[in-house]
């Protein structure tokens, strides 16, 4: 595909294409467009408003993403660094609304907020709120919404945070909503985290162009996976492999997508073979909180689908290990010092990146490269 902005293969009704403003559309029609045809209405005339889909970020977006990440680290190792990335959102305030459980992504976003000086609040359990008095979902998060600037979500239903950014845009405070985990859906930072750590690890090989990437685990209900796939299809010649138990195999949408975009994939339910021939292996571990009874995934036999320390000797010197982590046996903890294994690295890339997409949803990223322009020519 290839294409430098979001929804270029898109052919959306026409009386929508025009309009592409989310207060001007009804949650009905919207709903009814696909996630390409979606996207343009979460951009603004800069193409960063809200952070919803994966489908909102063209490789433009994603290196200047990247540069600015790294603009934000280099800046911060300074004391006066520091004190300038403080003060650029410390009159803003952010909700931080994280209904399913969360770790990395709750507290690289709360660190994030605080590199750029935003005060966050939290809920992070919807039992302490007046949801537990009858209110509705949207009528607490507008509640919130009076009392941010920037609203950020995670919770367990699939497109949650797409309506809250419409309800939000149809109110009277239409503030920025970013997605940090939707359902089985999307998860689009951490797609844009995982890039930015591909873009680090192969930036003396020529970049992500080309690459050969193998995703391995629980491709059908591993949403971070379903969203790196469409980011690394705005690259050329990538190959991408999932390979997975066929229960667990990547959904037949993304394949279509896949294929719609003539973007090269296999399917394979055998990781061995796969492992000499990856530029970067993905490992996901099992969601067996999405089993429609408890234990389900249980009887499926992953243990082939396990990195082992033996895999070392077999993967490419240049080759890199990611996961999103949490994970269990995928990857066991020996492995952590091989200098391949870059999970830690992209856990803290997570935090930059998400600085990143805060600072440019508020229109700072010229100030920040600025700042970090003046310092090297000082
Ligand atoms: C997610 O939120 O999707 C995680 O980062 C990956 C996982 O839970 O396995």
């Amino acid at each position: 595909m290839n294409d430098n902005s979001v929804g270029l293969s898109i052919e959306p009704r026409a009386e929508l294409v025009n309009r592409c403003n989310l207060a001007g559309i009804e949650w009905h029609e919207l709903q009814d467009l696909s996630n390409e045809q979606r996207a343009p209405y979460f951009n603004n005339e800069r193409g960063e408003d809200h952070v919803l889909l994966a489908q909102q970020f063209g490789r433009e977006r994603l290196d200047r993403i990247g540069q600015l990440g790294t603009a934000i680290r280099q800046i911060a190792k300074s004391r006066d660094g520091a004190i300038f990335l403080k003060e650029l959102l410390s009159t803003k305030r952010a909700m931080l609304y994280f209904t399913q459980p969360s770790s990395r992504t709750f507290l690289s976003f709360r660190s994030a907020c605080q590199i750029l000086g935003i005060e966050s609040s939290e809920v992070r359990d919807t039992a302490t709120s007046s949801e537990v008095k009858g209110e509705s979902q949207e009528d607490s998060v507008r509640t919130f919404s009076s009392y941010c600037d920037v609203m950020i979500m995670r919770t367990h239903v699939p497109g949650f945070s797409e309506r809250m950014a419409w309800v939000l845009a149809h109110s009277d405070r239409p503030i920025p909503v970013l997605n940090a985990g939707s359902g089985k859906d999307q998860h689009p930072s951490q797609a844009v985290l995982d890039i930015y750590t591909l873009q680090r690890s192969f930036e003396k090989q020529g970049g992500i162009d080309g690459k050969r990437i193998v995703f391995v685990g629980d491709l059908l209900r591993g949403r971070t996976v379903r969203s790196l796939a469409r980011l690394l299809m705005t690259y050329d010649d990538v190959k991408m492999v999932f390979v997975a138990p066929d229960e667990l195999q990547i959904g037949e949408d993304i394949q279509a997508m896949l294929s719609d975009a003539g973007v090269a994939f296999e399917l394979s339910a055998d990781f061995e073979p796969h492992i000499s021939t990856a530029d970067a292996i993905y490992m996901t571990r099992v969601q067996d909180e999405w089993d429609a009874s408890e234990g389900r995934s249980t009887p499926i036999d992953v243990s082939k689908f396990h990195f082992e320390i033996r895999h070392l000797d077999v993967m490419r010197p240049d080759a890199v290990l990611m996961h999103p982590f949490p994970r269990r046996e995928e990857i066991p903890i020996e492995v952590d010092h091989d200098r391949r294994a870059v999970y830690w690295r992209q856990m803290r890339n997570g935090m930059w990146i998400r600085a990143a997409l805060i600072a440019s949803i508020f229109g700072h990223a010229d100030s920040i490269f600025d700042f970090a322009e003046d310092r090297e020519s000082s």
